[in-house]
């Protein structure tokens, strides 16, 4: 069969090096692609929000599956784009509709579901301009520290952790009333402030059966130690050793089926991932959020670990027989170090010439914002670079990761060297 992956990450090249490797798959196109991707398919260069363009390239090279990475179209409907259209619709995508892509796209939706649900998660409270004087007084009487979020999408930059009552109120207010992120904080969720370790879960479903892939651990701090500006993510581990299975079963028992469950109880589609990205507080599972995508850079260390072939599960996913396919995971651990533009997450240049992919020894470089030019392979983005090791243990995975990183060069070349050792 023919398949579209849409996306330019490295989430996506980990997609496209996977998906590859099907016997199942014919032609693989990723739309737009970057680099690397193009080791593994056909680079097109559409974009991830150009409906009519992705419209054409699905007729125009008989695509029989759309994979959709990020967020964003799903957000803006890709998927009922699909089904309104006579020619698309018997075409499966594999990324929810618009209503099921709430659970990302509107933290208060997210939050209001988790409530209906009895899932567990942190106290909040939403308010909007006309109830900023309601949302002030709230935060009186609120404890510190204590967290702000835009509802809508805000590229990852809508959530504030306030400590002072202070900087709460002044926050509130730049968001509500002076638009901080635009439309998507013309709500704001404040949320209490759960302390405890994070972890990424993540579950594909065709809306009935469901099944849960290999947890990881993401590092979303630019500094060593967990210091400095909040990225994308620098690096993710997998598995994750206190995501035991006495742990696991909790998050199943208590996050997982009440998600199914209710999506199914308000009649919303569902047919794709569901990233829950969960608070471990004092072992006890608390959901901080829904993603309705898988994360990244946690797909680079947790596509490694799938054994199965992935297109007969997302295959299971668009025609509803989840339940009959087999996930097989490997035992093996999985580390990810992402290599940054020099100055990310603040300003950085593109366009620096990167050299020593060929030197990597024992890992998968997974590109993400790079481009082909002249030959050359070049920076195209913060985030460069996702270089994975699968080794016995966690130890070895972060040495052949960081020893690999470490073998590629550009000008600004940046990545973190302490991923994973607060597992060991
Ligand atoms: P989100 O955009 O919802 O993923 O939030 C970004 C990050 O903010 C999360 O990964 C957490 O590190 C942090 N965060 C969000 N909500 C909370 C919370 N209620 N308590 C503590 N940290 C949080
Ligand atoms: N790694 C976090 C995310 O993909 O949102």
């Amino acid at each position: 069969m023919n398949i579209l992956i849409i996306g330019s990450g490295g989430r996506e090249s980990a997609f496209a090096w996977k998906i590859a490797k099907s016997p199942q798959c014919l032609q693989l196109f990723i739309a737009p692609g970057n680099a690397g991707t193009a080791q593994y398919g056909t680079n097109v260069n559409i974009k991830v929000n150009d409906f009519d363009g992705i419209r054409k390239l699905v007729l125009q090279k008989n695509i029989d599956l759309v994979l959709v990475g990020p967020e964003e179209p799903l957000v803006k409907g890709i998927h009922d784009f699909f089904l309104a259209d006579e020619k698309l619709k018997h075409i499966p995508v594999i990324g929810p509709q618009q209503q099921g892509a709430q659970l990302e796209g509107s933290k208060d939706f997210s939050k209001q579901f988790m409530f209906r649900h009895n899932i567990p998660t942190a106290a909040s409270c939403t308010f909007t301009k006309d109830t900023l004087q309601q949302g002030l007084e709230y935060l009186t009487t609120a404890g510190l520290p204590i967290v702000l979020k835009a509802d809508g999408l805000a590229a990852g930059k809508g959530v504030l952790i306030c400590t002072t009552l202070h900087e709460a109120q002044q926050e509130l207010i730049f968001m509500l009333k002076d638009a901080k992120f635009g439309e998507a904080s013309s709500k704001v969720v404040i949320e209490q402030f759960l302390q405890g370790i994070e972890l990424s879960v993540f579950v594909m479903t065709d809306g009935v059966n469901y099944k849960i892939l290999p947890e990881a651990k993401d590092y979303k701090r630019i500094g060593e130690g967990d210091t400095g500006l909040n990225t994308g993510g620098m690096g993710s581990v997998s598995p994750v050793p206190f995501a035991n299975a006495d742990f696991m079963k909790k998050v199943e028992e208590r996050i997982v089926i009440p998600t199914i469950e209710g999506l199914k109880k308000e009649s919303i589609p569902y047919k794709g991932f569901i990233f829950v990205g969960l608070m471990n507080c004092n072992g006890e599972p608390y959901t901080i959020e829904y993603n309705c995508r898988m994360g990244d850079p946690e797909t680079e260390s947790v596509m490694p670990r799938i054994e199965s072939d992935f297109v007969d599960l997302l295959l299971g996913v668009a025609n509803g027989n989840l339940n009959t396919k087999e996930l097989k995971v490997s035992n093996k651990v999985a580390a990810t170090i992402m290599c940054v533009a020099g100055g990310y997450p603040g300003d950085y240049v593109n366009g620096k010439v990167i050299t020593g992919i060929d030197n990597v020894r024992d890992s998968i470089v997974f590109q993400a914002g790079t481009e082909l030019d002249n030959g050359n392979i070049k920076t195209a983005g913060g985030r460069v670079l996702a270089v994975t090791a699968l080794q016995d243990n966690v130890f070895e995975a972060l040495q052949h990761a960081t020893a690999d990183a470490a073998r590629i060069y550009y000008d600004g070349v940046n990545f973190r060297r302490d991923i994973g050792f607060d597992l060991l």
